[in-house]
Parts: C-alpha cells; sequence; structure tokens
C-alpha cells in the first residue's frame, strides 16, 4: 500500500510541475493566473508570452502525462523485484499494471491542475492528457491529436477544439480494443478535461470565445 501510494504521488509530483506559471515568471515576472484565461496551460502562454514560450510549456505538459504512465509501468515491476516485497502471479502482475496506469493517469491530470505548488490551482488537463493517451495506447492519441488538428484549423479555438480531442478519446477508446482499466482513464480524464473548461463553455456559449490571432484575452 505505502508504495502503490508512493507511485501515485510522483505521478501527481509530475503534473505539479508548473511549467507555465515558471514560464511567465522567469520571462516577464507575473503570475501567468492573472492574465487571460487564468489557466497556466500553453494557451495561456502564447497569448501572454508568445509562441515560443507556449511550444516549450506545450512540450513539457504533453511529456509529464506521458512521463507518469511510463514511470508506472516501470516502478510497479520494478517493485517486485525488492527482496522484501512477495510478488503477485505474472498473471496477476498483467491485470494490475492497467490499473496502475490507469491511477497514474489521472493523479498526473489532477497534479497539471491542481498543482500542490500553486495553491491547488493551474490548467485544464488537455495538453497533459495527449501524453496519457499517447503512452497508454498511441493509436487513441493520435486519434485525439487529430481531431484537436482538424477543430483548431476549422474555428480556430483552442478550448473547442480540446474537448472535442477529449470526446474523440472516449469514444476511440470505447470502439477499440483496450483493457477497461484504460477505458475508464480515458472516459473519467475526459470527462474532467471537460469540465475542467466550464468557463470556456460559458464564453463559447456567449460568442465570447477567442480565436488564435485574434489577440482576445478570454478571461475566466
Ligand atoms: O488546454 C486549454 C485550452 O483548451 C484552453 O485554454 O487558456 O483558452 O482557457 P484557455
Amino acid at each position: 500500500w505505502i508504495a502503490s501510494a508512493a507511485g501515485l504521488a510522483a505521478a501527481y509530483l509530475f503534473g505539479s510541475t508548473p511549467a507555465g506559471y515558471l514560464a511567465g515568471k522567469l520571462l516577464k515576472g507575473i503570475d501567468i493566473r492573472q492574465h487571460g484565461s487564468r489557466s497556466t496551460g500553453a494557451t495561456n502562454v502564447l497569448r501572454t508570452l508568445g509562441k515560443w514560450p507556449a511550444l516549450a510549456v506545450l512540450l513539457v505538459d504533453v511529456l509529464k502525462g506521458a512521463a507518469a504512465v511510463a514511470f508506472a509501468r516501470w516502478f510497479y515491476p520494478w517493485l517486485y523485484t525488492l527482496p522484501s516485497v512477495t510478488p503477485p502471479t505474472a498473471i496477476d502482475q498483467q491485470t494490475l499494471l492497467p490499473w496502475a496506469v490507469c491511477l497514474a493517469g489521472l493523479a498526473v491530470l489532477l497534479g497539471h491542475s491542481r498543482s500542490i505548488w500553486l495553491n491547488f490551482t493551474g490548467g485544464k488537463s488537455a495538453a497533459t492528457g495527449l501524453g496519457v493517451l499517447l503512452a497508454m495506447s498511441w493509436p487513441v492519441g493520435l486519434g485525439a491529436a487529430l481531431v484537436f488538428g482538424v477543430v483548431l484549423a476549422i474555428s480556430r479555438i483552442v478550448s473547442l477544439s480540446s474537448m472535442s480531442a477529449a470526446l474523440a478519446a472516449i469514444a476511440l477508446v470505447c470502439a477499440m480494443e483496450q483493457p477497461l482499466p484504460y477505458r475508464l482513464l480515458v472516459i473519467a480524464g475526459g470527462l474532467y478535461v471537460i469540465v475542467r473548461h466550464r468557463a470556456n463553455v460559458q464564453r463559447l456559449l456567449a460568442g465570447a470565445e477567442p480565436r488564435l490571432g485574434s489577440g482576445g484575452r478570454g478571461s475566466n
């Protein structure tokens, strides 16, 4: 139990790494949570700090999602090699590992949007979610990224694209042959990402959500 909790805490801490916040502090001395949509995600970094910082934050946020899944896949089998830990049978390990990935995926999403370093504030977990998807099952991640790209090309609205990608990931993981823990991860994680966009939904309904390149600020 202690080891499982340590694995989960590690995933949460990966997610908590506040790349967008640090970019604001280091590059302009500002708290990005006081600007634009107040999110620490790459979209708000783009409107507040520009293209290159946004690209760097996007990369870190995607990587930390993938890293949490990769870490869970490495950590639990490694744990069973320790002399003091009684390893489950090989079949049990096969069953348990996808559950570890599921919990780590949810923990990293939570960490990104409720960072321990930022008084439990943060981003909307879309980019981190993409990293989780790519590491969990790359075809699901690729499908979601494609939907994101198509909706973005048509609408130029990032929030709409993120929510469409989250829905596409849910549809894909249900349509494809995937273990139950992966399905639960994507359904719960996808819905979480959509709920995190509720201020964006209100702006979308009011016709006030900024489009890429429009210079809009999109405050929360
Ligand atoms: O991933 C976040 C994006 O979908 C929306 O960001 O800053 O426009 O609320 P923002």
